[in-house]
């Protein structure tokens, strides 16, 4: 286990990164490379650890992908080329494999057993189980397939219309992988919009896709084609960046290159919100994503109230707004935020003990948190507890923290943005 070491910096952020590859856009463009037909070609990945188990997994069905760095070539066969694996489909610490390898394991015609880590083991999958059951799929596992290991025999499926508890783009893109494969149309319906990856992304390789406000349909039968795809710098990795320019004292960064997707934008409200000072640029289209430029600065920042369909589309950055949150003058209330109870860790649980224990007024409530800020943060022992974002989150705190921080576990970082700390350096200008 790595664990690292922070002060409190002596001198502001500078300079320009950035940040790796969209985390959400390169499992999709591995996954729906591997069942289009012919050569998919994908720049700007993430060789993040999540990203590399769904590469792995693919493999294991008779996939050629040849990945180096940033840069992945998949051999797709069409549907029917994924073969039924001799080795168990290990997802190692990641929910979109899981969800969205079911979707697809769900209409092809053999068995499969699914296993991840520890955090994995507790993250609840009847949420995509059941409707997989539903469609025709064989699913079982641990208390009636609510967890892994699950073992997966798919088939003929047939199509559904869902309507979702929640707003999940995981539980959508897996109902419409196996909603592709199944005889007749497939439906899904969300209370509040999650991210529409799979949805531009299924366009792009020649799917019809229907949508209309939450809800999006496709209609089974429908092949994918190969193609090229350039993945956008990740919104979620930028944020921690984001979040460091705005509450470091003397600093003025440029993240270049984010995808700014509108369904992954509410970072971008919150931080209007709370008055931090930045600057988009060089707006433009790639590939269907929306991209562009981030110029931050150090700023006095209000608390705000962070609720409703906003959530969705923020959810994976509550941990680091929680530290901004701390930093602001006022209160932040962060509700109708449950799903976070049910990430790689309960963020709620996580983000809450870790920042009180740098000092931070922070309280726990049953949807989500309230933090009053503007508390002068201190050095602490810190918990990654295995989390990517939470290891993140609690590195932003310690540079700005009086005295020493450790935080625990840092190698789980490697799942969304392996080189966070190198960033940080090169901003610092404390670079080798
Ligand atoms: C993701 C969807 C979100 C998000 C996760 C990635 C995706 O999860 O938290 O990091 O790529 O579809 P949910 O769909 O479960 O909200």
């Amino acid at each position: 286990m790595s664990n690292k070491s922070l002060t409190c910096l002596q001198k502001g952020l500078k300079g320009s990164v950035q940040v790796p590859g969209d985390k959400s856009i390169s499992h999709r463009a591995v996954m729906f490379g591997a069942i289009a037909e012919g050569k998919t070609e994908i720049t700007g990945f993430l060789p993040g650890a999540d990203c590399l188990s769904t590469i792995a997994c693919f493999q294991k069905m008779g996939i050629d992908i040849l990945q180096k760095g940033d840069k992945v070539t998949v051999y797709g066969k069409g549907w029917s080329g994924l073969n039924e694996p001799s080795e168990i489909l290990d997802v190692g610490n990641s929910g979109t494999t899981t969800r969205l390898m079911l979707g697809i394991l769900a209409g092809r015609p053999f068995h499969s057993v699914v296993i991840g880590d520890e955090s994995i083991a507790r993250r609840p999958m009847s949420r995509v189980t059941e409707p997989l059951r539903q469609m025709g799929a064989e699913i079982d596992g641990r208390e009636d397939g609510t967890y892994t290991p699950l073992s997966i025999r798919g088939g003929e499926t047939k199509g559904i219309h869902w309507v979702s508890k929640v707003a999940s783009a995981q539980v959508k893109s897996c109902i419409l992988l196996a909603g592709l494969q199944s005889e007749g149309k497939t439906t899904v319906e969300e209370p509040s919009l999650s991210r529409d990856h799979t949805e531009r992304m299924l366009e792009a390789f020649g799917v019809e896709v229907t949508r209309d406000n939450m809800t999006v349909s496709v209609e089974g039968g429908q092949a994918l084609k190969g193609r090229s795809v350039f993945v956008p710098g990740d919104i979620s990795s930028a944020a921690f960046l984001l979040a460091a320019g705005a509450i470091v004292p003397d600093s003025e960064i440029t993240i270049e290159n984010v995808g700014v997707n509108p369904t992954r934008t509410g970072i971008v409200d919150v931080m209007k919100k709370m008055g931090v000072s930045f600057k988009e640029k060089n707006k433009r289209d790639v590939n269907g994503e929306p991209v562009a430029d981030f110029v931050v600065k150090t700023s006095n920042m209000q608390g705000t109230t962070i609720e409703g369909d906003l959530i969705p589309r923020l959810i994976d950055e509550i941990p680091i707004i929680a530290v901004m949150a701390s930093q602001a003058v006022g209160t932040t209330v962060i509700k109708d935020a449950e799903e976070l109870k049910v990430k790689e860790t309960n963020r709620i649980d996580t983000v809450v003990s870790q920042l009180k224990k740098m000092g931070a007024d922070i309280e726990a409530t049953p949807d989500g948190m309230i933090i009053r800020g503007s508390a002068q943060l201190q050095g602490a022992e810190l918990d990654s507890f295995g989390d990517h974002r939470i290891g993140m989150a609690m590195s932003i705190a310690a540079l700005i923290a009086k005295g020493e921080s450790t935080i625990l576990d840092t190698e789980a970082i490697n799942v969304s943005y392996p080189t966070f700390y190198e960033h940080i350096d090169k901003l610092r200008g404390t670079e080798n």
